[in-house]
């Protein structure tokens, strides 16, 4: 489904124009569509039909409080990775016993918060964690629910820095180390095995990885099953990919009805819960900045823009292709091949190189693709202040984040008395 579309040489999300909600709140800004939102985590939803998965909403994707109120409106469920996105969730109105908790380091604060909040499942990826775990339900008089995430080394085929299926990563725990883990919990009557989780990367734009994983999962529980350990419940984790550029991402229907297809031909009688987050955001959303200036260099055109990499750090990061295009087209300006860069001083401070693009000065551009891993992934790098966020319902739109003010920016640090003015 497209909530972004050109009407009359205007951008549009849903049924607003970009250039309205510009007009009106400033630059850079987020802006997100409801509508998209909603389609896309029903495709997941329905998608395993008749099969049932619980929805498990990645926040780490998009943690404004207006779109986890969305997702709980939905009826769904979270994947966190911090007693900070816990905080969110609850404050959002979801449900702690439909959330998840992932995550390599989780600090004993987070543990007793996420135990005392009943969460559904606390995905344990090391032996000293499970300990930890253990210790803390002891010391608070409960039972914990855990799963294992495993590792199963399999390459997700997608950039390096978000690629966490492969031996060689910090997550999870091998075969071999989960069966210890599971032997231990079983044992132990402070621990409730709730099942098994996986989550081998982001950006995956093939089903085969995913499926490989699967497979190998399945043939683990039923090594699990041998031993007397029956696990009931599978976690899949997120990273279905979407299209950027060219890439041919499954769909949202194709990439569920895979994995249904695989949990039959296994008999694999387990419930499922899976944690998509960019296949969610990520086209819902859109950065948009405004041109500051045009310049040329002997070389180059460079359009400078008000949004950098401070907004949305994705291009330089991980080498991130993200459509850019003009919130309203001016057929009488010529096109140039220009680098959209912005005002932070550094090189790697750019949104896209060498893209067609149709502008004068004060003309305002939107990257496409930006709803997930853009602002949550915002700094006040250069002391900038984090854009404003804006969720679009159909022929509304309301401020879900408020641009920073510079007091707000700088009401943390103090200056110690002995550096006061004499
Ligand atoms: N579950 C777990 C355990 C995860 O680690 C992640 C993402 C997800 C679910 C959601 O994955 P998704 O469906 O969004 O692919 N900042 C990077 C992406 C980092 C993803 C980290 N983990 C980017 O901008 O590409």
């Amino acid at each position: 489904m497209n909530s972004i579309t050109y009407r009359d040489n205007q951008l549009y999300v849903d049924n607003v124009a970009l250039a309205t909600i510009a007009h009106a709140v400033g630059t850079p800004a987020y802006v997100y569509s409801r509508r998209a939102l909603e389609w896309n985590w029903q495709e997941f939803n329905q998608g395993f039909s008749p099969r049932t998965a619980a929805i498990r909403y990645s926040v780490k994707s998009n943690s404004n409080l207006a779109i986890l109120a969305l997702m709980a409106k939905l009826g769904s469920g979270f994947d966190i990775v911090s007693g900070g996105e816990l905080e969110r969730v609850i404050r959002a109105h979801g449900k702690a016993n439909q959330t998840v908790f992932s995550g390599v380091a989780k600090s004993k604060k987070e543990i007793e918060f996420a135990l005392k909040s009943g969460i559904f499942s606390l995905n344990v990826e090391s032996p000293a964690e499970l300990a930890r775990i253990h210790i803390t339900a002891k010391s608070l008089g409960v039972v914990a629910p855990v799963s294992v995430r495993v590792n199963p080394d399999v390459d997700a085929i997608t950039h390096p820095h978000i690629s966490t299926g492969l031996r060689e990563a910090k997550f999870g725990v091998d075969f071999e180390q989960a069966l210890e883990l599971f032997r231990d919990a079983h044992h132990s009557e402070q621990l409730n095995i709730i099942g098994i989780a996986v989550h081998i990367g982001s950006q995956m734009t093939s089903l085969e990885p995913i499926i490989d994983a699967l497979e190998h999962v399945i043939d683990f529980s039923e090594q699990l099953g041998e031993v007397g350990i029956e696990i009931h419940h599978l976690d899949l984790g997120g990273g279905l990919g979407v299209r950027y550029r060219d890439e041919q991402p499954p769909t949202i229907r194709e990439y569920c009805s895979a994995i249904g297809e695989v949990l039959d031909r296994r008999n694999a009688a387990m419930s499922l819960s899976i944690e998509p987050g960019r296949a969610i955001t990520a086209n819902a959303g859109v950065l948009v900045t405004r041109v500051e200036y045009i310049k040329q260099t002997a070389t180059k055109n460079f359009a400078l823009v008000d949004g950098a990499m401070n907004d949305l750090i994705r291009p330089v990061l991980y080498d991130a292709w993200m459509d850019i295009v003009e919130v309203r087209q001016d057929h009488n300006i010529e096109a140039a091949l220009y680098d959209v860069v912005g005002p932070v001083c550094e090189t790697g401070d750019y949104l896209g190189k060498n893209r067609m693009l149709a502008i004068d000065p004060g003309d305002r551009l939107a990257v496409l693709g930006a709803g997930a891993y853009g602002a949550v992934m915002a700094s006040n790098y250069n002391t900038r202040p984090r854009p404003v966020e804006i969720l679009v319902d159909d022929e509304e739109f309301d401020v879900i984040r408020s641009r920073e003010s510079i007091d707000e920016m700088l009401c943390l640090e103090s200056i110690p008395d002995q550096l006061s003015p004499d």
